[in-house]
């Protein structure tokens, strides 16, 4: 039985280690795709010398044209220009439509049945990109941004109380900007409650921080965003996908009434299988929670029309 493909649009940060955590777990055969001539193919080889060392056994590929990307069963599109300090994501819409429309042209002609995952920046916005240029059916299109954002608020909870990241349970939900809402109603440590551990104010500033997780790495960087955690979300979103692992993640999915929202990709819990988002789950928000999920919704919305399309 020939092993699953994943195509890797973007060889920069994030693509060349979502390539690099992609092939050591063995997921897949990795196609790593970049307009830049030569840079993808020496990644890749770069990868593929690492595999005696580490053990693993997947081919990496890298290229400059789709050929080598067909009957991908996923692809993940991380091409684009990320953003600098002072910088928001929304900054990056015009540079990135045009990047996101090209290569999802390209990858929806070549892999007609992938399930498509994007990163690039305004994540929710390109999400509608991708799904409009590529026609495919809304369960095949979706946007990382969830699990990175849950895993800030998990890993900031975490060194607060001192306990064991894994222990955490939550769920960051909304557009991928600073509206984002850490829902700390979801949130419990095997099953104590957030709030009965840390009083309010401690937990605003978890929030606080976690919504501007994103731009405090960049501040740190000053010449890009991050990719360790971005990089590992895209990948862990594959691998639900590629086992068919029936997860249960926040995720960028198209709405079509959930929510109260209509022909917006937004941030919901979602199960991730084999058919990509096979379900949407509703969660019962406090009143709180619900009017700031709703005010996130809005500034997604304004991005999203801002797209022309
Ligand atoms: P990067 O600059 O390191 O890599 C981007 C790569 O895309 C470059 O190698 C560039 O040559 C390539 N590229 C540009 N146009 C292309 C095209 N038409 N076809 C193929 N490749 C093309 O940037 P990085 O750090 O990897 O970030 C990529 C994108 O992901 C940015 O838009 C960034 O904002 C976004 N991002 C989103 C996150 C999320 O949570 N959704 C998290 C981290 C990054
Ligand atoms: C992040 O949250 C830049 O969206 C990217 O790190």
């Amino acid at each position: 039985m020939a092993r699953p493909k994943i195509t890797v649009v973007g060889a920069g940060n994030v693509g060349a280690t979502a390539a690099h955590w992609a092939a050591a777990q063995e997921l897949a055969d990795v196609v790593l795709v970049d307009v830049v001539e030569g840079m993808p193919q020496g990644k890749a080889l770069d990868l593929m010398q690492s595999r005696p060392i580490f053990g693993f056994n997947v081919d990496i590929v890298g290229a400059n044209d789709y050929e080598p990307t067909k009957n991908s069963d996923v692809v993940i599109i991380t091409a684009g220009i990320p953003r600098k300090p002072g910088m928001s994501r929304e900054d990056l819409i015009n540079t990135n439509k045009n990047i996101v429309s090209a290569v999802t042209k390209e990858v929806a002609a070549k892999s007609p049945d992938a399930v498509l995952i994007v990163v690039a920046n305004p994540l929710d916005a390109m999400c509608y990109v991708a799904y409009k240029v590529s026609g495919f059916p809304k369960n095949r299109v979706m946007g990382m941004a969830g699990i990175l954002d849950t895993a800030r608020y998990r890993c900031f909870i975490a060194m607060e109380l001192g306990v064991a990241v894994e222990e955490i349970q939550a769920m960051v939900l909304g557009g991928h900007g600073d509206e984002m809402v850490p829902v700390v109603s979801a949130t419990n440590i095997s099953g104590v409650p957030l709030t009965d551990l840390l009083p309010s104010d401690k937990i605003a500033a978890l929030v606080e921080r976690t919504k501007k997780g994103g731009g405090e790495i960049v501040a740190l960087l000053k010449t890009g965003s991050a990719y360790y955690a971005p990089a590992a979300a895209a990948v862990q979103m594959a691998e639900a996908i590629l086992k068919d692992q029936k997860k249960l993640v926040p995720v960028s999915a198209y709405l079509e009434g959930e929510y109260g929202l209509n022909n917006l990709f937004f941030g919901v819990p979602v199960i991730l299988g084999a058919d990509g988002i096979e379900k949407i789950l509703t969660l019962k928000l406090t009143e709180d929670e619900e009017a700031l999920l709703q005010k996130s919704a809005a500034a997604v919305a304004k991005t999203r029309d801002e797209l022309k399309m």
